[in-house]
């Protein structure tokens, strides 16, 4: 029997890549350039399975032009890449990599709120610059972080794992939003207090963004919401571009109408908007909030498993559309 066909859209682990070729025929993009719409069209034919990374849009027109495939993992927590509703009509199955890199996200959610409001990048920037000529009592003076009430909106397994951190190690009030209430046994586990959004905002020190992409939550801070917030208070956003209005933060940040952001996903990225790079109150990071090489492996590590499971066991680790499809 013909052994299954795995394309995958990204340079990976070699011993991640040669995990897949002990159950798969793998084509694999090695050298990592990102491919043309186009050219993973071209290359998804005749593949049964994806290994994908969360950037490549798999909808209706895609599936069209790909009948033979059958699933596609994607190796990051975030899914909003897949056209769901288009996946189940046309039979194939879409996985995420959840779980494997809440505590190391978490690190970073925690790392980038601290950055941001102790102004670390912005004093080393002064630092190599040659700028250091005397000390001053005032000189990069920051946000307080403990004791200081943290806002979190998306309290899924990162946002209750930032809580933790923020209300156990650092003595922080934490409030949160989210589309619905956590169990009372959550919230004290995590000593959270859920308030609405518009509370959450006039009242958090530092705000933190973990929610999931998707139409709803397009632009769940904009103008409006900044216009909320403290003019002494932090944003934080590692969750995606798009969750933030980029130039509605950039206005905000250059009126000093909030004190500083921390951002690891942005609209459009890898290309973040200039009026953001003009700004010295930001700190800006490439997408990194789950990269240690431990977590990532365990990412991929997981899509792995998910083809494998699906396309030689017939069942996946963690489906997104298990349910619908067996309907
Ligand atoms: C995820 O897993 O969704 C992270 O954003 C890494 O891309």
């Amino acid at each position: 029997m013909p052994r299954p066909r795995i394309l995958v859209t990204r340079a990976i682990f070699p011993e991640v890549a040669q995990r897949l070729s002990e159950y798969f025929d793998v084509e694999s993009n090695t050298n990592d350039a990102p491919w043309s719409r186009d050219e993973l069209l071209h290359r998804l034919q005749g593949k049964d399975g994806a290994l994908t990374f969360g950037l490549e849009r798999i909808d209706a027109d895609l599936l069209a032009h790909c009948p033979t495939l059958k699933v596609c993992a994607n190796m990051t927590v975030g899914y909003n890449n897949f056209d769901l509703t288009a996946m189940t009509a046309v039979g194939v199955l879409g996985t995420n990599a959840p779980d494997v890199l809440t505590e190391t996200t978490a690190d970073f959610g925690f790392a980038l709120m601290m950055a941001t409001a102790r102004r670390v990048t912005e004093s080393e920037h002064f630092l190599r610059a040659g700028k250091w000529t005397h000390w001053h009592f005032e000189m990069f003076s920051g946000a307080e972080v403990h004791g200081s009430t943290l806002g979190i909106i998306g309290m899924g397994r990162i946002g209750q794992a930032i809580a933790r951190r923020a209300a156990f190690g650092f003595g922080m009030p934490v409030v949160y939003h989210n589309r619905s209430r956590l169990d009372a046994t959550v919230e004290a586990e995590c000593r959270a207090h859920y308030v609405d959004k518009e509370e959450l905002l006039r009242t958090a020190d530092h705000v933190l963004l973990v929610v999931p992409y998707s139409a709803a939550s397009h632009h769940t801070i904009g103008a409006p919401e900044l216009a909320l917030m403290k003019p002494t208070a932090t944003l934080i956003n590692i969750a995606r571009g798009g969750i933030v209005d980029d130039v509605a933060l950039a206005a905000a940040l250059r009126a000093n109408r909030i004190a500083a952001a921390g951002l690891d996903v942005f609209e459009g990225e890898p290309t973040v908007h200039p009026d953001l790079l003009a700004c010295s109150n930001v700190v800006l990071t490439p997408h990194i909030a789950s990269a240690t090489a431990g977590t990532r492996r365990a990412m991929a590590m997981l899509a792995v498993d998910n083809l494998i499971g699906y396309l030689v066991h017939g069942k996946a680790v963690t489906p997104l559309n298990a349910a619908e499809l067996a309907q």
